[in-house]
C-alpha cells in the first residue's frame, strides 16, 4: 500500500487552477499523502485548461505519456468537465470536474478498486471555506467568484467552470486574514469577471469589497485581482482604489480586439471607443498605472481594417504588457457559428505582426523606467541574474535588484539599466509595502 502514497500535481493554464492545484496538494497532503515529482510519483494529477485547443491537447498527451509509466492519472480541470469519455479512451483512471476537486481524496481511494470514476458536473457549490497551504512564498490567491455568465462568443469557460457564483465578504476577508497571517505580501483576488462581484449578505459589489479588505485587512500587503472586464469598470470602482493604501494600480483589461465590429461578434459589449476612453481615463487618473491585456488574432470576420484597429489601440495604449493569441475554436461556445474563418497561415501572420508591435512598445516602455524610483516586492534569488533577487513593482512590472534580499520585503528601488524587457533596480531603502 505504501507505494500509493506519492502523488505529484501537473497544472495548466490560469491563476484559478493554479488556486485549485494549491486545494487539492493541501487536501492529499493533509490526509497522508506525499509530493513527488511525476517521475518518482504511483498518482499523477493532471489540472487541465482548455481555453485553446494547444493547451487541452498537451494536457492529453501528458495522459498517454504517464500511462506508459505505469502510473495512475486523475485528470482533473476544465478539459475533464467537457470530453470525460475522451479522456477515459487515451487512459486516465479518474475525471475530475472543476467543481468536484474537493474529493480528490475520496477519488484517491478508489483509483486501485480498478472502476470508472467521474465526479463531474457544474451544479454543485463549491466549498469556499477550505483555505490551502500557499505554494508561492509571498503571493496567494484567493477566489471571489467562480464561474461566469458572460459567455462571450470565444470562450469556453461558462461550460467548464459554470455558472458565476460570488463568494460572501465575510468568507474572503477571513482565508485573505489567514493568508497574511501566515505571510503572504501579496493577495491576488480572483475570478473570471471580478468586477460583476455581487454579495447578497453584505449587499457588497467588487467596489465596496476591495474597499473594505483594504480598510480590514491589517498589515504589510498589497491587493491585485484578475480578471476585470472592461465592460464592468465604475468609478466607483476607480474610488475604492484612489481612497486606498494596498490596492495595486495594475490594470488588466483583456481588449481581445480592436474593432468595435468584430468585439460585437465576440459579446463584450464595449466598443473600440469605450475601450480607449478607459484606458485615457486610467493613464489620467493613476500616472503610475501599468495597463496590460489579453488579444485574439484571426476571430472569424477579422478582416484587414478589423486587424488594424487592434494595432492602432495598441498603439494608443501603449501597454506595458499582452498576452497575445490566434483565435482557436472550442466546444459549445456560439462563434462556431461563423463560417467565415481566417486561415491559419493568416492568422500566424497577424500575430507575428502584433508581437512584433507590442515587444517595440514595451522596450519603449521599459527605458521610460530608468532613473525612476519603484515600490518593491521580493519573490526570491534571480535564476537568470547572478547576484540578484527576484522582485516585481507594486504595478506587477517583474524585475531584479541587485542584491540577495529576504523573499516578502519591500523596498524601493531605482532602475539603473533594461536588459531586454527586465527592470534592474538598485537597492535604496527598506519601506513597509
Ligand atoms: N481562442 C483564443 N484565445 C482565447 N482566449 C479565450 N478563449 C480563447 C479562444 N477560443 C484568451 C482570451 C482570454 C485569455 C485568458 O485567453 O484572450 O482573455
Ligand atoms: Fe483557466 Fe479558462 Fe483555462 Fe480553465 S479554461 S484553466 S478557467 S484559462
Amino acid at each position: 500500500m505504501e507505494n500509493k502514497k506519492r502523488f505529484s500535481i501537473i497544472t495548466f493554464g490560469c491563476q484559478m487552477n493554479v488556486r485549485d492545484s494549491e486545494t487539492m496538494r493541501s487536501i492529499l497532503i493533509n490526509k497522508g499523502y506525499e509530493e513527488k515529482e511525476p517521475e518518482d510519483a504511483d498518482i499523477i494529477v493532471i489540472n487541465s485548461c482548455s481555453v485553446r485547443e494547444k493547451a487541452a491537447n498537451r494536457a492529453k498527451t501528458y495522459v498517454r505519456e504517464f500511462k506508459r509509466k505505469g502510473k495512475k492519472i486523475i485528470f482533473a480541470g476544465c478539459v475533464a468537465e467537457n470530453e470525460k469519455d475522451r479522456i477515459f479512451e487515451i487512459g486516465a483512471d479518474a475525471v475530475l470536474g472543476t467543481r468536484k476537486i474537493h474529493k480528490i481524496d475520496r477519488i484517491i481511494e478508489d483509483l486501485y478498486k480498478d472502476k470508472k470514476i467521474i465526479e463531474v458536473g457544474l451544479d454543485e457549490v463549491p466549498e469556499f471555506d477550505f483555505v490551502p497551504e500557499p505554494t508561492h512564498p509571498v503571493t496567494s490567491y484567493v477566489n471571489i467568484s467562480i464561474g461566469c455568465d458572460n459567455f462571450c462568443s470565444f470562450c469556453i469557460v461558462p461550460y467548464t467552470r459554470g455558472r458565476e457564483i460570488t463568494r460572501s465578504y465575510y468568507s474572503i476577508l477571513k482565508e485573505a486574514k489567514e493568508l497574511i497571517e501566515k505571510g503572504s505580501k501579496e493577495i491576488f483576488l480572483l475570478g473570471q469577471n471580478v468586477n460583476s462581484y455581487f454579495d447578497n449578505v453584505t449587499g457588497f459589489d467588487f467596489a465596496d469589497l476591495i474597499y473594505h479588505l483594504d480598510k480590514d485587512l491589517k498589515g504589510n500587503y498589497w491587493i491585485k485581482y484578475l480578471s476585470p472586464n472592461p465592460r464592468d469598470f465604475s468609478y466607483k470602482v476607480f474610488n475604492a482604489i484612489k481612497n486606498s493604501e494596498h490596492i495595486s494600480h495594475w490594470f488588466h483589461l483583456p481588449l481581445q480586439s480592436g474593432s468595435t465590429k468584430i468585439l460585437k461578434r465576440m459579446k463584450r459589449d464595449y466598443t473600440k471607443e469605450e475601450f480607449l476612453d478607459l484606458c485615457y481615463y486610467i493613464r489620467e487618473e493613476f500616472p503610475d498605472a501599468t495597463i496590460t491585456t489579453d488579444i485574439i488574432v484571426g476571430f472569424p470576420g477579422e478582416d484587414e481594417k478589423d486587424f488594424e484597429d487592434t494595432l492602432d489601440v495598441v498603439e494608443k495604449v501603449r501597454f506595458e504588457m499582452a498576452f497575445m493569441f490566434k483565435y482557436s475554436e472550442r466546444p459549445n461556445t456560439s462563434a462556431r457559428k461563423y463560417k467565415d474563418k481566417i486561415p491559419e497561415e493568416e492568422k500566424n501572420r497577424r500575430l507575428q505582426i502584433l508581437i512584433e508591435k507590442v515587444n517595440n512598445i514595451i522596450e519603449e516602455r521599459r527605458k521610460e523606467m530608468l532613473g525612476r524610483r519603484f515600490t518593491l516586492l521580493i519573490e526570491g534569488k534571480s535564476e537568470k541574474f547572478e547576484g540578484c533577487s527576484g522582485c516585481k513593482t507594486r504595478e506587477n512590472i517583474k524585475g531584479v535588484i541587485k542584491g540577495i534580499y529576504e523573499p516578502g520585503k519591500f523596498l524601493i528601488g531605482r532602475v539603473v539599466e533594461i536588459k531586454g524587457h527586465t527592470p534592474i533596480f538598485e537597492f535604496e531603502r527598506f519601506t513597509n509595502f
